[in-house]
This record gives C-alpha cells, structure tokens and sequence, in this order.
C-alpha cells in the first residue's frame, strides 16, 4: 500500500454553536464552545489516516500551546510530522460558527500556514495531497515534488479563487465544490471530482450523480475535508477513482453527523460499515 503526504494548513478550530448566525453589528448567545484540531490539510491528514492509510504531514505551526497541542493530536492518529516545521509566529486559529441548520461562517487567520513550503520527496508517498490555505509556491511544489517522484498530484482548491486555474488543471486529480469549479473558469484536471453538498457528488464532464448517503447533519464544517482524505488513502490503497470517491463520500456522511472537524473524522470500519449499508 502507498502512502498519502499532505501539504497544507493546520489550525485550532474554535467553534461557536448558535441558533441562527449573527447579523453584523448584532450579539447573540451562543449555545456552546468547541476547541478542536482543524485546517484543511491536517483534517485531510488525519481522515486518510483514520481511513487505514500511512500518511505524513508536511505544514508549519508556531512554537506556542496550540502548535504544540496540534502537532500531538496528529501524532496520536500516528501521522509523521516530521515534516511539519515550528516557525516563529502564531499557529493557524479558525474562528467557526455553526448554527442550527448547519450552515456555518468561518474566519481565518492563517499566522504560520502563510510560512508552510513545499515537501521533500517523501519514501514511498503514491499521492500528494494539497489545498489553498498554503502560499501558492507550497502548492506548486507540492506538486513538482510528485512529478520528481512519480506520485499522484490531488488539489483540492479550497477556499475558492486563491490558486490560478492553470496550475490546478496541471494536477492529476482536483475536488472541487460548485464555486471553486466557477473559479477555474473551464479549466479541468484529467480527473476533476465535483462534490455537491447533500446533493452527492460527480465526476466530470459527464459522469451520474452520486447521491450523497443519508446522515443525521450536525455540524458540515470538515465534510469535504473527509472526503478528500479517505479518497486519497482509497487511491493509495489501490482503488479506482469511482470507488475510492464512494468511499471518501462515506465518511463524509459520517463526519456531518459529529461536531468538529478532525474529533468527527470516523475510523475505517464505520466508513466500510456504510459503504456496505449503502449497497
Ligand atoms: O474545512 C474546514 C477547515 O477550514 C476548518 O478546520 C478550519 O480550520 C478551516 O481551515
């Protein structure tokens, strides 16, 4: 079996609960507080992980309690981080409100994400995996390092806009949502998965829809993370595209049904338990 390396952020997630989302200049009270691990690209790390794969984390965190909090958590789902550099300045911290409906709203503040590099050839890496929290130079050397080593090259160009459309097409595989594939403009990569909410998801130009298997929503925040990571550890595996893309949409439905984004990523054999449930 290959192994996934993943490129990208890591953040601490600090999560709000409320019952509708505030208008601007208007306070509300929330329900409840959740700090959790987060990022893209260690929550796309730690699903691949938890669905059965080998993975290693390239990234950078600040030297401060959540750096040190973050790099732990990553290390108890067994991820090598020795890739995952301490840099001065503050880790990553994404604040989340989520309210009843699911419906969230998400800020940013990248702090150590903006010093993430590339990755080094990694030993027996068969797919990188990268996204759009990291300066744009990570992610072409994210994917020059597969070129140089022959593995497969996935992006998942969220949040939207933030990479040219050219060098997403020039990747292997990409996962978009409906408005990252408005931002590529008609680019496409050989295999271009679109994911459509509680819709499903497809394969581009002209493959079915593929209805998304039916969850008791809580919290979306991380759903596409989770789909992105199981499918690069299906693909790591060996499975083909369609296969691996079913899978990853499993644990999708399964991590909507949890707060959080990596606390909710759900272990190999509930993601088997519904793909064989959804037969
Ligand atoms: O995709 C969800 C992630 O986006 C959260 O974990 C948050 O950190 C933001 O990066």
């Amino acid at each position: 079996m290959g192994r996934v390396g993943v490129c990208g952020s890591l953040n601490m997630d600090v999560f709000g609960y409320v019952e509708r989302l505030p208008h601007p200049g208007e306070t509300l009270r929330g329900r409840s507080l959740l700090y959790a691990p987060g990022g893209k690209g260690a929550n796309q790390a730690v699903a691949a992980a938890r669905a059965g794969a080998d993975v290693s984390f390239a990234g950078a965190r600040g030297r401060d309690g959540f750096g040190e909090t973050l790099v732990e958590s990553l290390r108890r789902d067994g991820i090598d981080v020795t890739a995952l550099e301490p840099v001065n300045g503050p880790t990553g911290v994404a604040l989340i409100l989520v309210e009843e409906s699911g419906e969230n709203q998400i800020v940013v503040i990248s702090g150590a994400n903006d010093r993430v590099r590339g990755p080094a050839p990694g030993d027996n890496v068969s797919i990188w995996v990268t996204q759009a929290e990291i300066p744009v130079e990570a992610v072409v050397a994210t994917l020059e390092t597969a070129r140089a080593s022959g593995a497969t090259a996935l992006v998942n160009p969220a949040p939207a806009g933030r990479l040219p459309a050219d060098l997403v097409a020039r990747f292997d595989i990409v996962v978009v949502n409906e408005s990252e594939l408005e931002a590529l403009g008609g680019q496409r990569a050989p295999v271009t998965v679109l994911t459509l909410g509680a819709a499903g998801a497809r394969l581009l130009p002209d493959g079915p829809v593929l209805p998304a298997l039916p969850a008791q929503a809580v919290d979306t925040t991380g759903a596409g993370d989770a789909l992105v990571g199981v499918m690069a550890a299906g693909l790591a595996e060996g499975m083909p595209v369609e296969r691996a893309l079913r899978f990853g949409m499993a644990a999708a439905s399964l991590a909507v049904e949890s707060t959080g984004c990596q606390p909710a990523m759900p272990p190999r054999d509930r993601i088997d338990a519904r793909v064989a449930a959804a037969r």
